[in-house]
């Protein structure tokens, strides 16, 4: 009898939030493209929601799957367990109960469908995926969905390898190998004594507890971008770069897109604007502002002149002040979601206002979009510092944010004494970008060498 022939079957479990869904995805599609069957899960109320905001129906039991699909299945759980809304804190102890059990189970299923897991990639802010694949015999990689320095920041923090704010050395500066030094404004704002996100602090901690049982640290990053960051955690840590994940260029094959939110189509007003003339505004998914900044930045918008195009969640958008809509209108679009790495890409765009997520960071950088940096809280704050002074793409912009600020802002990336030098940057990185996911380019090879060890094991 003829056997079957291997099929290297890769499960991928994602926490629920957009920072995490997005990065994870796009590696699938990256590994998916190598030969690669790919089972991507995350809870079940927001896998349907990334499918009913893709145009792309999964593939799903019943249909023939093989080497290069990429198909959905989630767990048998919801994120929002009983559609209250529970805070974060409480979710996550929740995901954190029951998710190993319904994750364990979801391996075993695919075993029983033929099609047994050869590997397990999950990203570490549900640690425990790391500890099931492991007692279930199964090699696990975790991506890490944030700059490496980041990484190193929180690592020496945890192994209390450094120096970091106490409560009563408020104002120490911290000192990492292959970083530059962060005053206590530019470290994640989760490690500083007055935080008020403990909880959250715990969490991201609880990343650490078993990243050693990794078999491979991906990081979303790549290398041209954080050398010495990359090199210098090395000793501790061996991150392996595989980015920047954004959506790949040709993305003719499938238009899934990785979004909690369905995106609104502001691409055809994007047509009707003159080259580099747009400024876009974007906060990500989590970030909220106060009704205050929300009237001072509608009134620098309105003051400078330019066009823009701000996405406002539809939550927030009764905060914008009476009137603005009518006011603008012709100059600038207000939308609740937009499909972030097309508009970044349109040739209308002069530059991104960005609350600095990593996400927002890598493609604003594979875009070549000058920034203005408006970060808020955890790694926006470092992101932030590492964009306008390492990166040298853009400028900071204060908060709370003022209408003169953000005026001033405005006009010194788009047209100040240090715009074409921005500029010029911004192409040098974009460039960079590509090259490093482009075939052969530095994170390219460290995806084949990982889509060549999942072969062998499944061979
Ligand atoms: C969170 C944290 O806030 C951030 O600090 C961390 O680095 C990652 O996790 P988030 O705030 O959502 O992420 O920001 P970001 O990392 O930028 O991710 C947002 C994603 O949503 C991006 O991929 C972006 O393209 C997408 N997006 C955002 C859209 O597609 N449309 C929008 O209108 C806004």
């Amino acid at each position: 009898m003829e056997s079957e022939p291997p099929m290297p079957h890769v499960l991928m479990i994602s926490f629920p939030g957009q920072g995490h869904v997005n990065p994870l995805l796009r590696l699938a599609k990256r590994i998916a493209a190598k030969g690669v069957l790919i089972t991507f899960s995350t809870t079940s109320d927001t896998g349907h929601q990334i499918i009913s905001s893709s145009d792309v129906v999964s593939a799903d039991d019943g249909v023939p799957v093989g080497n290069g699909h990429l198909r959905f299945e989630f767990l048998n759980l919801n994120w929002d367990k009983d559609g209250q809304k529970h805070v974060l804190e409480e979710s996550m102890l929740n995901l954190d109960t029951v998710g190993p059990a319904a994750f364990a189970d979801l391996i075993r299923k695919q075993s029983l469908a033929r099609r047994p897991v050869t590997y397990v990639v999950n990203n570490p802010f549900i640690p425990w995926a790391v500890d099931v694949a492991t007692d279930m015999g199964i090699p696990c990689a975790v991506l890490w969905v944030q700059s490496c320095a980041v990484f190193s920041t929180y690592y020496h923090y945890h192994h209390g390898l450094s120096e970091f704010p106490t409560e009563t050395n408020p104002d120490i500066s911290v000192c990492l190998p292959g970083i530059p030094i962060m005053t206590p404004e530019e470290i994640p704002s989760f490690l500083l004594p007055t935080t008020f996100h403990k909880s959250l602090t715990k969490a991201i901690l609880e990343q650490f507890r078993n990243i050693d049982k990794a078999s491979r640290v991906f990081v979303n990053s790549f290398t041209e971008l954080e050398p010495e960051a990359i090199n210098s955690i090395s000793k501790y840590a061996q991150l392996i770069p595989v980015g920047p994940l954004v959506e790949p260029e040709d993305n003719s094959g499938s238009n899934l897109r990785g979004d909690l939110f369905k995106p609104t189509d502001c691409l055809e007003w994007l047509d009707t604007q003159a080259p580099q003339s747009v400024i876009y505004i974007s906060l990500g998914s989590i970030v909220t502002i106060t009704k205050e900044e929300m009237v001072e930045m509608a009134n620098g918008l309105t003051t400078n002149g330019r066009s823009f195009l701000w996405v406002v969640r539809s939550s927030c958008q009764e905060l914008l002040p009476q009137g603005f809509l009518e006011k603008v209108k012709g100059k600038g679009l207000v939308v609740g979601w937009s499909p972030q790495d097309n508009v970044l890409n349109h040739s209308s765009i002069g530059c991104f206002l960005t609350h600095c997520g990593w996400n927002s960071v890598l493609e604003t950088l594979t875009a070549g979009v000058p920034v203005i940096a408006y970060p808020q809280f955890g790694d926006q704050l470092p992101d932030a510092k590492f964009l306008v002074d390492i990166y040298k793409v853009g400028v900071r912009l204060k908060s709370p944010v003022q209408c003169t600020a953000l005026h001033a802002a405005i006009e010194a990336v788009m047209d100040g004494t240090d715009a074409n030098g921005i500029k010029e940057n911004a192409t040098k990185w974009k460039i960079a970008a590509k090259t490093a996911v482009a075939k052969g380019g530095s994170s390219d090879r460290n995806i084949e060498a990982f889509v060549d060890e999942v072969m062998k094991r499944a061979a």
